[in-house]
């Protein structure tokens, strides 16, 4: 689906969206948020967690949502599955409001949707294999349906060999498998997980994150996640949304939201994963040059969006005079370059402005960071 279709999507759409003619990519959308509000009665008065929420969430897409503490993320995540009820708005899931849902219906829903958690929440006095079973037992399917899927999830997260170990005896990892097959023992066709690697180690998070990826190719699942790591989301979500106060403050594909980030938050949330200058060089930098020999220090980000990755030769012959490399990488996002360049050019007979320009030819923004000698 293209960038262009994909923001479509977010339009807001009026209040009786069932009498007007839908975009048929909106038509489609598995999960929609139609001026979704909610606030809640906190001691000190009313806290409006979630404002005008609209948005659209793709059936088969792996979706992020990103925050400082308390935006409104998990509030807003809890309103898929009605753990948490809107106070204002509505939330449509393959175009049928929930909001009017009656307790069975409800039930029914949940089951459709699994949901995943930063601490597991198993119990701790059942065993991996009892763990994955309840939610069936409590559905009143029968014994043997119950052993073939609790068998068939197991093999699914790699849990086959530890069905009699308590929680106490896995690894954190282990136990967030536990909680994947628990979460999709009814075969749901949405996936929401809260923080769900925030408590993994950097190596047992990638393989969740394969196990998430995996799942959500060969099931066909649509995968909704909260989480504080970027890199998390970088690795594995289509489309980004950044929440702010509860409104939603920017959002699109992932490799146009983290290659040129527009908004203060998704700045700040994003810098981690920029490459800082090396100290050595910020010492040394100076605004204007105290020699003819000083080097002019260029920044060049790609985002994504021009052709591919920049080719050097081009680029550094434009320039003209003598181009070191002194920093920078390109990597690639659901198939776009990004990243960037730091160069020392000296000796070139184009001054700093003439030199930005030459280079924006090859990248969406150039900076010139000042000179060293
Ligand atoms: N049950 C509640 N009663 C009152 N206020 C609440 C309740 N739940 C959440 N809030 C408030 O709503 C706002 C949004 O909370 P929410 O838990 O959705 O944020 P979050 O983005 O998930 O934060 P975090 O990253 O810390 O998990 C916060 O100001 C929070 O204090
Ligand atoms: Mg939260």
């Amino acid at each position: 689906m293209t960038a262009a279709i994909q923001r479509r999507l977010d339009i807001p759409e009026p209040r009786n969206a069932e009498k007007t003619e839908l975009h048929p990519e909106l038509n489609r959308a598995h999960v929609r948020f139609i001026g979704l509000g909610k606030t809640y009665e906190g001691r000190q008065g009313p806290v409006a967690a979630l404002q005008g929420i609209d948005l659209a969430i793709q059936r088969g897409e792996v979706f992020g949502i990103i925050g400082r503490s308390g935006a409104g993320k998990s509030s807003l995540i809890r309103t898929i599955n009605r753990l948490e009820q809107p106070t204002a708005g509505r939330v449509l899931i393959d175009q049928v409001d929930i909001g009017e849902f009656d307790e069975d219906r409800l039930v029914a829903l949940r089951r459709r949707i699994g949901m995943i958690f930063q601490h597991f929440n198993l119990m701790s006095a059942k065993t991996v294999w009892q763990n994955v079973e309840l939610p069936l037992k409590v559905a009143g399917v029968g014994k043997q349906q119950r052993q073939r899927k609790v068998r068939e999830l197991l093999e699914l997260v790699g849990l086959q060999a530890k069905h009699q170990a308590y929680p106490a005896q896995l690894s954190g990892g282990q136990k967030q498998r536990v909680g994947i097959a628990r979460a999709l023992v009814h075969d749901p066709d949405i996936l929401l997980c809260d923080e769900a690697t925030s408590a993994l180690d950097p190596e047992t998070t990638q393989s969740i994150l394969g196990l998430l990826r995996e799942i959500n190719r060969r099931l066909g699942l649509t995968i909704v996640l909260i989480t504080h790591e970027m890199a998390v989301i970088r690795e594995i979500c289509d489309r980004v949304v950044v929440l702010e106060h509860g409104r939603i403050v920017e959002h699109g594909p992932v490799w146009e939201v983290f290659g040129n980030p527009q908004h203060e938050v998704s700045q700040t949330l994003l810098a981690p994963l920029q490459h800082a200058l090396p100290e050595e060089l910020q010492r040394r930098l100076q605004a204007q040059p105290s020699s003819t020999e000083a080097e002019l220090v260029l920044r060049l980000q790609f985002t994504g969006s021009a052709t591919d990755e920049p080719d050097l030769a081009a680029l550094f012959s434009a320039l003209g005079g003598r181009v070191k490399l002194l920093q920078g990488g390109v990597e690639r996002i659901q198939g776009h370059a990004l990243g960037q360049l730091l160069l020392a050019v000296a000796g070139s007979p184009l001054n700093a402005e003439q030199l930005r320009q030459r280079a924006s030819q090859w990248a969406q923004r150039v900076e010139v960071l000042g000179y060293v000698v």
